[in-house]
């Protein structure tokens, strides 16, 4: 391969953005587009996979999400079981780990369940990890962490940004929390509470295609774009 091999992102985020948008343009409901998203999910993880990329986050339900209505909710959040009934024997195969962030306990108990349940089959797996951030918000995860912090009885002298990352839901994935690479979908080109003190240095990636839509291919030209970037990390 070419360029892209050498400079490989080691952790890779995406938006997933346009389901609803995907679904409209075929006049079917938008549920159909968060299902086709689904599919998308699904080619992405074994492409990175394939690639070798080290964590694979995706974006499948924020904080903000609630307020959508309910019955798109409820199917949001019945989609890690479609997923993972139909991919865990793949996911297994490829040494894929499952894990999550977001404010977990929050979710309805099947969600949390089905989740629960693939993170500990895939649990001795070494291979990509697929972070589904999930009732997630990036606000969310700091509060939390400074309730912790505080609930130590930690010393203010003593709070740094080690202390900080510690306690954010990324902590697990160590020096791999910090995607090096954010893709977003769709047009939009914004945070929306994602990752953001994980994004201090992120690069960007914006696309018109809409999630459904986002092919390997698609991920092979983020991958192209980003290694022809230099970071620079605020130094010259
Ligand atoms: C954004 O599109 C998409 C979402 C809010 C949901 C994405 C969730 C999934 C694809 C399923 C996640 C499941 C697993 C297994 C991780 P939108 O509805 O905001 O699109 P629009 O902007 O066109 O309306």
């Amino acid at each position: 391969m070419s360029k892209r091999s050498n400079n490989l992102p080691k952790h890779v985020a995406i938006i997933m953005d346009g389901n609803g948008r995907w679904a409209k343009q075929r006049s079917r409901p938008r549920v159909f587009g968060h299902k086709q998203g689904v599919e998308a999910i699904k080619t992405i993880t074994r492409h990175a996979s394939h690639l070798g990329i080290q964590v694979l986050t995706v974006y499948a339900f924020s904080t903000e999400n609630w307020s959508r209505p309910e019955a798109e909710v409820k199917y949001i959040l019945k989609l890690p079981q479609l997923f993972f009934d139909e991919t865990l024997p793949e996911l297994m195969a490829n040494n894929v780990q499952v894990r999550v962030i977001g404010d977990i306990p929050g979710l309805p108990e099947e969600t949390h369940g089905m989740l629960n349940e693939a993170i500990e089959k895939t649990a001795n797996n070494d291979g990509l990890i697929l972070n589904t951030a999930i009732n997630y918000g990036s606000r969310d995860e700091i509060v939390h962490a400074v309730q912790e912090i505080v609930a130590s009885g930690v010393d203010a002298s003593q709070v740094d940004e080690a202390l900080i990352e510690k306690h954010l839901y990324t902590n697990f994935l160590g020096e791999l929390s910090d995607p090096d690479l954010i893709i977003r979908t769709s047009g939009e080109e914004r945070l929306s509470n994602f990752l953001l003190w994980q994004a201090a240095y992120s690069e960007f990636y914006f696309t018109d295609t809409l999630w459904p839509d986002f092919s390997p291919e698609d991920l092979d030209e983020a991958l192209e774009d980003y290694a022809q970037r230099h970071r620079r990390y605020g130094k010259l």
